[in-house]
């Protein structure tokens, strides 16, 4: 019987439960034995009860849980080679040569790394002494697939990661209650969102809520921007508005590099617009509570997929990592998307973005 492990990697998302019963399910369901590692990379460095075996019941009622109930982190260890080699012996012990692994991009980077040096690992053990060569023998390849847990729909290649929803719920529910206390004084309000160096869950919630002006990493603002906001929200405000909502994304930057700051914009809505205003930074209440009911369905087919995925990969084909695009749940490897996401990354900051939007300005 295949022994599959699934663990969840990096910051927690909605729907990492749903993601986990689902591979716990199917691969049960499949005729494999089905493992969790508590605590991440970590859990896998460290084995022993970190490492548990799963049966159909110990995942009831996940689907609907925040967070990640079998534990995340950010693993220093995990990093180091030797923290792998301590990692590749506890799944021999354990007898486990399939892992799932649900997170962003690094946490899946990581994974593809383990396994291109799974056979190297083995070899080292058995040298070392630590492992037997009878040990090692039925292990002489490691599947991995990936899950793309993350709020922050920042990875290439799918329309959304598990999480995205719920969080982009949680954020405009956030918006409307601060409108109610907004409208009430007619004050402005700065509401700084997460989202790393993305800037989706900014853009989607000021789409869905009506804000006023928008800061994204994606787009830096044009030279003068604060002149172009003033002008908005004042003509905004003459035609009735009794209140002033502008998003910011954590890791918004101007086109000289420099973050854009909730508090000066604050700053600035009061001194040029005798604006009362206030920030609200939502912080992690972004990222906890209940699924939405998008992040339940997409974690089930997903971690679906996965088992399926890890019972058809071959020994020399890439690790696949299961996206959705245009609604169809597909595998595409893991590589690819990890590469494109820095490719897109990477042109954000890029000279070449820079002067695309200085054409655009001049228009
Ligand atoms: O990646 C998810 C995320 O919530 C980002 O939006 C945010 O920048 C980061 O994690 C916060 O990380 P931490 O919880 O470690 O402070």
């Amino acid at each position: 019987k295949r022994r599959i492990a699934v663990l969840t990697s990096g910051g927690d998302a909605p729907g990492m439960n749903g993601a986990v019963r689902a591979v716990v399910r199917m691969a049960i369901h499949s005729g494999c034995e089905s493992f969790v590692v508590h605590e991440g990379y970590e859990g896998l460095v460290a084995g022993g009860d970190l490492i548990k075996q799963m049966h159909w019941e110990d995942v009831r009622g996940w689907l609907s849980r925040g967070g990640t109930l079998i534990g995340s982190a950010r693993s220093a260890r995990f990093r180091e080679r030797d923290g792998r080699l301590q990692a590749a012996k506890n799944m021999v012990l354990k007898g486990i040569d399939a892992l799932v692994v649900c997170g962003g991009d690094g946490s899946l980077t990581g994974a593809d790394l383990f396994r291109s040096e799974w056979p190297s690992l083995l070899q080292e053990l058995v040298k070392k002494g630590q492992l037997t060569e009878d040990q090692v023998l039925p292990y002489t390849t490691l599947n991995i697939v990936g899950l793309v847990g993350s709020i922050d729909n920042d990875m290439s290649g799918t329309d959304a990661t598990i999480g995205c929803y719920s969080s982009l719920t949680r954020i405009c529910d956030a918006v409307d209650d601060v409108f109610d206390t907004a409208a009430s004084h007619q004050r402005g309000f700065v509401i700084e969102v997460m989202g790393r160096h993305c800037g989706w869950l900014a853009l989607m919630s000021a789409i869905s809520t009506g804000a006023d002006w928008l800061f994204i990493p994606e787009m830096p603002p044009r030279d003068g921007w604060e002149e172009d906001m003033c002008t908005v929200i004042t003509k905004n405000r003459e035609r009735g508005k009794r209140r002033t909502i502008v998003i910011v994304a954590e890791g918004a930057q101007d086109r000289h590099l420099n973050k854009i700051s909730s508090t000066a914009v604050k700053d600035l809505l009061s001194t040029r617009l005798g604006l009362d205003t206030r920030v609200t930074v939502l912080g992690h209440t972004q990222r906890g509570g209940a699924a939405c009911a998008y992040d339940r369905w997409l974690s089930t087919l997903q971690g679906v997929e996965a088992v399926k995925a890890v019972l058809d990969v071959k020994p020399d084909s890439p690790s696949p990592v299961i996206v959705i695009r245009e609604n169809k749940i597909e595998r595409m490897p893991l590589m690819d998307a990890v590469q494109q996401t820095k490719d897109v990354t990477a042109r954000i900051h890029a000279k070449e973005f820079d002067q695309a939007m200085d054409m655009r300005d001049s228009e």
